[in-house]
């Protein structure tokens, strides 16, 4: 049937009909609201390049929790600035370190929430690597050991899903069998798996203090240009125990969103990155877009790309944005 039988506008015609026939919705059960922890007390500050986002205190967090989990959004991850940070990143480690307290003093005041920690070296080694270094280069496999360590101390201290983020080949599975070995079999790995070496994580770098102090991070993350290597490393991620695949960034990278999702079945995430954030933060307050539209239609094309999780630092204001 064609024109002027057939009438594509007949479904359009009100909002009634058109929300009736609506493919794809957003839900605050979908978005994962990051959070970054600082040293010392009291503390609340504003990130310069995303606005709306802090570094909090530890006795900080509660609070901003508990309003996530009022306006519906259950799951966090954490990301810590240590007090020091050395050549092997021990505070991503240390069983007293920034995340493992931050973690503990959650799940003891909001235990309903669903901690999620990324594991990475970057905020805790000097150099600002994710991982180790032999001759100025990232050493693979002497990173690995240094991870799993780090997601066990997470899983000890109590979080509830583990976010590797660092890029080493094969950390997945030293990851798994060192959760495995010590009992804790039930915590799932959701793995960045497919993570670009992108621009688009400038602020991130600010808000986390992680930049790297030389070079860059291309000889770990992956090249911009390829999507059949997405596919190798998400295929090696699910063979070595992930339990959710992870694509970052998510709207310049939604065709990799959706080759994953037609590939695989298990649950993916997408993370709207600090880039993504800040750049409609600022246009938006020249007046040049509205934000709240252009938000709702970003994250929304991250869903019809094939995301069932999205991270993002519009959680909050689209939770808001959904009870209206
Ligand atoms: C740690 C990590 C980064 C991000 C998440 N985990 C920074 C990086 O890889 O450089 C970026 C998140 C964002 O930009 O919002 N490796």
């Amino acid at each position: 049937m064609v024109f002027p039988e057939y009438r594509p506008r007949r479904m359009r015609q009100n909002e009634t009909i058109r929300s009736m026939i609506r493919e794809t919705h957003l839900s605050p059960d979908q978005l994962v609201y990051p959070l970054f922890v600082l040293p010392g007390k009291g503390q609340r500050e504003e990130v310069s390049s995303m606005p709306g986002v802090f570094r909090f205190s530890i006795d900080q967090l509660q609070q901003e929790a508990k309003e996530c989990l009022t306006l519906g959004i259950r799951s966090v991850i954490l990301f810590g600035l240590p007090e020091k940070k050395d050549a092997i990143g021990s505070g991503a480690y240390a069983r007293n370190g920034i995340i493992q307290k931050a973690i503990k003093e959650l799940k003891n005041k909001v235990p309903e929430l669903n901690v999620i920690t990324d594991v990475c070296l970057c905020e805790y080694t000097d150099h600002g690597h994710c991982g180790c270094l032999q001759n100025n280069e990232v050493d693979n496999d002497a990173t690995l050991e240094l991870l799993a360590k780090t997601a066990l101390s997470h899983a000890e201290a109590g979080a509830d899903m583990v976010a590797p983020s660092d890029m080493m080949d094969g950390r997945i599975s030293e990851i798994r069998s060192a959760l495995d070995e010590n009992s804790y079999h039930m915590t799932p790995i959701m793995s960045y798996a497919v993570k670009y070496a992108s621009a688009f994580y400038g602020p991130f770098r600010d808000a986390a203090d992680c930049s790297p102090q030389f070079g860059d991070r291309r000889s770990y993350q992956m090249d911009p240009a390829n999507s059949r290597e997405a596919l190798r490393e998400a295929t090696l991620d699910v063979e070595e125990g992930a339990d959710v695949l992870m694509v970052k960034p998510a709207v310049a990278y939604l065709d990799i969103i959706r080759q994953l999702r037609d590939e695989f079945d298990l649950p993916i995430a997408a993370y709207h990155v600090s880039g993504e954030y800040a750049m409609i933060k600022a246009a938006a307050e020249k007046g040049w877009i509205d934000e709240e539209r252009v938000m709702a239609e970003t994250l929304l094309s991250i869903r019809r790309a094939g995301a069932d999780i999205i991270l993002t630092y519009f959680a909050k204001d689209m939770a808001k944005l959904l009870a209206k």
